[in-house]
């Protein structure tokens, strides 16, 4: 019986040593360990046999089952360690190397531009603000001097916030995506100790025809500043200064009158056109940035009304204040020199990875 035993364990360490998948391994364990293995037909012999040699017969076949067992666990650990030393030869990466890519990514060239008109109004000592793209209708209409009802909120054709949101809400109330960064003004002069000097970019919404230079999201950047003898000067110095530091000293700007109910006197700001130098024409065709005309309109622009500075409790008779409105997008097209603002949102790398 002893020899049995020996016999066993030489045969299994033999078959041991050749295995090397967890299958083989697995069918090492049932030929000797199994309900019906080598192991246990011995066991099933050990009842013939006398008490003395149950006894010493009996440890040595547990002996022997508890050595197969964990001889049969090393080489299944063996074999683990050895498949993932083979997959870390044949893959290896070192995720801490530099990885020279064709692809690296970039900012977005209207990211980049609002950083670029941040830089420069900060270096005039503007403060950066944000406001909310889902704005009430008093921020965005009524305390900007454009009542309820009043034709003048034609102009900012707008996407209401739906009815089912809004049923409780009184005029004034209404939700709405924000139609211009104007509302940030009033958000900062209800807010904010004078003087202000601030800037505001961010995206906002108009129920627009889409064409070459109508997108019905885009990018505004707002300008205001309140204070004691702020005048119309320092409205044109500063426009001035900015589109000449962004888009180059031979840039011309100039004024135009106009009216927005919330500034008083206004002037739209118009660039002369990047794209044609200002001639109107583009490889002998009508320049369609700027619809053969030579300039670009981008900015609105003008003292802040009495009655605005009033709304928001500060006394007009003592401080007076100028805004501005840009769109970042015909700034951005502008600047790169890309015919249609429109081409910003339509995600196309080719364009994007020029800039
Ligand atoms: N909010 C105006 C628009 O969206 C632009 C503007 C801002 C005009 C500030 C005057 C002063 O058209």
């Amino acid at each position: 019986m002893e020899d049995k035993l020996k016999q066993l364990e030489q045969d299994f360490q033999a078959a041991l040593k050749g295995i090397n998948t967890p299958e083989a391994l697995k069918e090492l364990e049932n030929e000797y360990l199994g309900k019906k293995g080598k192991l246990k037909a011995i066991l099933w012999g050990i009842k013939d046999l006398s008490i003395e040699e149950k006894k010493t017969i009996g440890v040595a076949a547990n002996e022997l089952r508890d050595s197969f067992t964990s001889a049969l666990a090393g080489a299944e650990a063996d074999i683990e360690s050895a498949y993932y030393k083979e997959i870390e030869a044949g893959q290896a990466i070192d995720v801490t190397i530099g990885y020279p890519s064709k692809n690296r990514g970039h900012k977005h060239p209207l990211s980049h531009t609002t950083e670029l008109l941040e830089d420069i109004f900060i270096s005039l000592g503007f403060k950066v603000e944000d406001g909310p793209q889902i704005e009430d209708e008093e921020h965005n209409f009524d305390k900007l001097n454009i009542p309820h009802n009043h034709p003048a909120r034609d102009v900012w054709d707008t996407f209401w916030i739906s009815d089912d949101i809004n049923k409780d809400k009184s005029i004034g109330e209404r939700l709405l995506l924000r139609t211009h960064t104007s509302p940030v003004q009033i958000r900062t002069m209800m807010s904010q100790e004078l003087p202000i000097k601030i800037i505001v970019p961010g995206r906002v919404y108009r129920y627009e025809q889409e064409d070459a230079r109508h997108t019905c999201n885009f990018y505004q950047l707002e300008g205001l500043v309140v204070g004691e003898g702020v005048t119309f000067g320092d409205l044109k110095w500063t426009l001035d200064t900015v589109m000449k530091d962004l888009l180059g000293e031979k840039t011309e700007v100039r004024f135009r009158p106009s009216i927005f109910p919330f500034t008083e006197p206004s002037a739209e700001v118009d660039v002369s056109c990047q794209i044609c130098s200002g001639s109107g024409e583009k490889n002998k065709k009508r320049c369609s940035m700027c619809s053969g005309t030579g300039w670009v309109e981008l900015l609105g622009s003008g003292m802040v009304h009495p009655k605005v500075l009033e709304y928001c409790g500060i006394d007009s008779t003592k401080y007076s204040g100028f805004a501005f409105g840009m769109g970042i997008d015909r700034i951005a097209a502008q600047r790169f020199g890309v015919s249609s603002s429109r081409m910003f949102y339509q995600n196309k790398l080719k364009l994007n990875e020029q800039f």
